[in-house]
């Protein structure tokens, strides 16, 4: 079976609707055709400040989602990215093929450093789509499902890939990003232009998975669309009708034109309201089986610590070629 490996910062309690439709809906529906590695990436959450206790709790709660919208831990291998070493190691060898002019033109390292305020963005930060680039390479993926803002970190991946393999002889599996064009990016609904983002100032346009029913319906209402009218796709025109539409239809597998003659003629009170049906219906029983999950931590640990054992056995193997390849002295 084709490797698939993805993953996401446990940064915030809560994952949002981006990240679900995002990622988490193809590595559902790729489980059973592939052999899957999803990872919590709580190295890279330390890439900007984190609370200790919370960073701990938000792993935690970050991998009962993962469970809660059908990631079975019986089929895929759901682990913490800090329990695996070998992350930590590729990535020192991936640093020093990496140019410094590259790994500045990544564009999501300007924003969050550009966030960060002058002096404020650590090392970390800089070198994080390189340490990205090791968690894909150490288990051969050959596809990556994520979201269009990962785009050029999978592209980064793929460069070193192909440089290692061309200068130290073939060891790694060249990957493709895997980005399914209609849910590639969902906006903040009070900011249509931008990202939906766990870090987002205002959480007023991001709805989080573990909100309670109410509180989604309300975000839903209070979503901004604009003063024309119509219920139509178009996203340069009309971003914050077209990003509702984007969510309704992955949500409800009713296709935007469908939705779009099915409108025709009524309101945007009339598309929230059944826009938060929908999401209220699937969100729901998620959050229940996710605080479920979170009641017994002791099962998502041993949940976890298998799941290290088998990312271990994988990423170990991998390494290995790569410190041969690159020249150090084997440990007798
Ligand atoms: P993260 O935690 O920011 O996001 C997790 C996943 O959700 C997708 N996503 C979105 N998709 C659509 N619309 C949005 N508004 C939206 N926001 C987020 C992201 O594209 C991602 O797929 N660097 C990664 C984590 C990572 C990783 C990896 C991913 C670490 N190592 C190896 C793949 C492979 C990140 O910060 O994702």
């Amino acid at each position: 079976r084709p490797v698939l490996m993805s993953g996401m910062q446990p940064s915030a309690e809560s994952l949002h609707i981006g990240n679900y439709v995002g990622a988490l809906l193809s590595w559902k529906a790729m489980q059973a055709t592939h052999e899957t590695f999803f990872m919590l990436a709580d190295l890279h959450a330390i890439t900007v400040p984190q609370d200790p206790r919370e960073l701990r709790e938000n792993t935690r709660r970050t991998v009962a989602q993962y469970i809660a919208a059908g990631i079975d831990p019986a089929q895929s291998t759901l682990f913490v990215q800090s329990h695996v070493a070998a992350h930590a190691e590729l990535a020192w060898v991936l640093n020093t093929i990496t140019g410094f002019g590259e790994a500045s033109r990544m564009t999501q390292f300007k924003d969050k450093s550009a966030k960060q305020g002058s002096d404020g963005a650590s090392v970390g930060l800089f070198t994080y789509p390189i340490l990205q680039a090791g968690d894909i390479l150490l288990y051969n993926a050959a596809e990556v499902p994520v979201g269009e803002d990962q785009r050029q970190h999978v592209e980064l991946t793929r460069d070193l890939a192909t440089r290692f393999n061309s200068r130290f002889g073939d060891t790694f599996v060249v990957p493709e990003a895997y980005i399914l064009k209609e849910t590639a990016k969902i906006y903040d609904l009070q900011n249509p232009s931008s990202k939906m983002s766990k870090s987002a100032e205002s959480h007023a346009g991001v709805i989080w998975m573990l909100d309670e029913p109410a509180v989604t319906q309300k975000k839903i209402m209070r979503a901004v669309t604009d003063a024309d009218g119509g219920i139509v796709f178009d996203p340069a025109t009309k971003p914050g009708v077209s990003n509702l539409l984007s969510i309704f239809s992955v949500m409800s597998g009713q296709s935007i034109p469908s939705l779009e003659s099915e409108f025709t003629g009524r309101g945007y009170g009339d598309l929230k309201k059944a826009l938060a049906e929908v999401v209220v219906e699937t969100l729901a029983p998620m959050r229940e089986r996710a605080l479920e999950l979170l009641a017994d931590p002791a099962e998502l640990d041993r949940i976890l610590s298998a799941a290290a054992d088998r990312a271990n056995e994988v990423a170990d193997a991998t390494l290995a070629t790569v410190y041969e390849r690159v020249g150090f002295l084997p440990r007798v």
